[in-house]
């Protein structure tokens, strides 16, 4: 039985899920992967760090006010300084493997802090990473792949893109010797389901409201109609499946407005339709990536991706084109991403690497 040692590095919408994620799948967890968790802290912007009593299995549930119900021990330093202090308190969880931060910060768009420092630091003290912040492998992602490479650690991240849907571990996981030459998709549900309302001659305004009130869209709108956030997802999977070292920024972006909706209807009348498309090629040895407002003939894949739905077709050497469609995204299938992520971890340890493991255990 392999118990690790969760530090949840915010505690929003997806880690709350997350964590009851892991109290519905306790049984399975244990008996099909030999998987047990317990969380040792937990950071939040407001509330600061704070450990949280080790007899807690599972997160405190916040109270209205905020508080924790459990036994709490405050840290009085930067989210930071908390996960080098974390990495140091358990080291002997960190030396054997077991200890995960699970980084769930906002996602900032200029420059993917402070995600990427937690990211860094929690690798730097022996923890893996899993994470469903976008920012890290969108701005940093060569950097921390060779960072955790040198830890001898895994920096996961499934669940920055179409939540739980897999994208990355099916290629790490099921396409060996295929290269990904490739890709184009919808991957932004709030402006997919804009466009599809607006299609229809439903008001921007009122078509993102719903979006809002649902929870899908981002606390700040303008990062999903102003293309920011398929952009960050763009950098991410570039980078991961095309070797890119692309940035949000380096993305050629227009995002949609009410005048898209214009384009929108009289496209959807003359049987084709507008949409949000991401895409990146790799020509020689560059790569370059675009997300736009693209009018596309009804044969076309991403034609049929209706209101919240994503999907991403990656074009390939050995298997031409290989579409991958998500129907429903919700928090269960974000905080899906993050278990499939400690299970791969789980895995890692169950393989026993473990010579390699116990030798830089060793050298630590
Ligand atoms: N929601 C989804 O369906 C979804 C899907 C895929 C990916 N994601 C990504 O997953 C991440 C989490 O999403 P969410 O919906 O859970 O967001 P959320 O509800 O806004 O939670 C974010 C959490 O991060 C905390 N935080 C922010 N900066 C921090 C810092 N410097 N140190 C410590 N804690 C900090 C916040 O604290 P306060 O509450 O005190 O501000 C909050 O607890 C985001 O990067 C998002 O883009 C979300």
């Amino acid at each position: 039985m392999t118990e690790f040692h969760l530090l949840l590095i915010g505690y929003g919408n997806v880690a709350q899920r997350f964590v009851s994620l892991l109290g519905e799948q306790r049984a399975q967890l244990a008996s099909r992967y030999g998987i047990g968790t317990r969380v040792i802290g937990i950071a939040t912007r407001r509330e600061g760090p704070r450990y949280v009593d080790s007899s807690v299995v599972s997160a405190p549930r916040r109270t209205k006010g905020g508080a924790s119900p459990a036994k709490t021990e405050h840290y009085r330093d930067s989210t930071l300084a908390f996960i080098r202090d974390a990495c140091v308190r358990d080291r002997a969880a960190a030396r054997a493997g077991r200890l995960v931060v699970v980084e769930t910060t906002t996602l900032d768009i200029a420059r993917g802090e402070p995600a990427i420092g937690h990211v860094r630091a929690a690798l730097a003290g022996g923890a893996h990473v899993v994470t469903a912040n976008k920012g890290p492998a969108a701005f940093a992602y060569r950097s921390l792949a060779r960072a955790a490479e040198k830890a001898n650690r895994r920096f996961l991240f499934e669940g920055a893109v179409m939540d739980g849907i897999p994208i990355f571990n099916l290629v790490r996981e099921t396409l060996p010797a295929v290269k990904i030459l490739g890709f184009r998709g919808v991957v932004n549900s709030t402006t997919n389901f804009i466009l599809t309302a607006m299609e229809q001659g439903q008001p921007f305004d009122q078509a993102l409201a719903r979006m809002q009130a649902a929870g899908i869209a981002e606390a700040d709108a303008s990062l999903d109609v102003d293309g920011w956030d398929a952009a960050a997802k763009t950098a991410a999977l570039a980078n991961v499946l095309l070797g890119a070292s692309l940035t949000p920024h380096s993305v050629a972006r227009e995002g949609i407005s009410e005048a898209t909706g214009q384009r929108a209807m009289a496209a959807r009348a003359a049987g084709r339709r507008v949409k949000l498309v991401a895409q990146a090629v790799r020509t020689g040895r560059r790569v370059t990536a675009r997300v736009a407002p693209e009018e596309l003939p009804a044969d076309d894949l991403l034609a049929g991706v209706e209101g919240q739905q994503n999907a991403i077709l990656l074009e390939t050497d050995l298997l031409e084109e290989i579409a991958i469609v998500q129907r429903g995204g919700s928090l269960t299938q974000t905080a899906y991403a993050l278990l499939s992520d400690l299970i791969t971890i789980a895995r890692d340890i169950k393989r026993d690497t473990s010579l390699t493991w116990r030798a830089a255990a060793r050298r630590r």
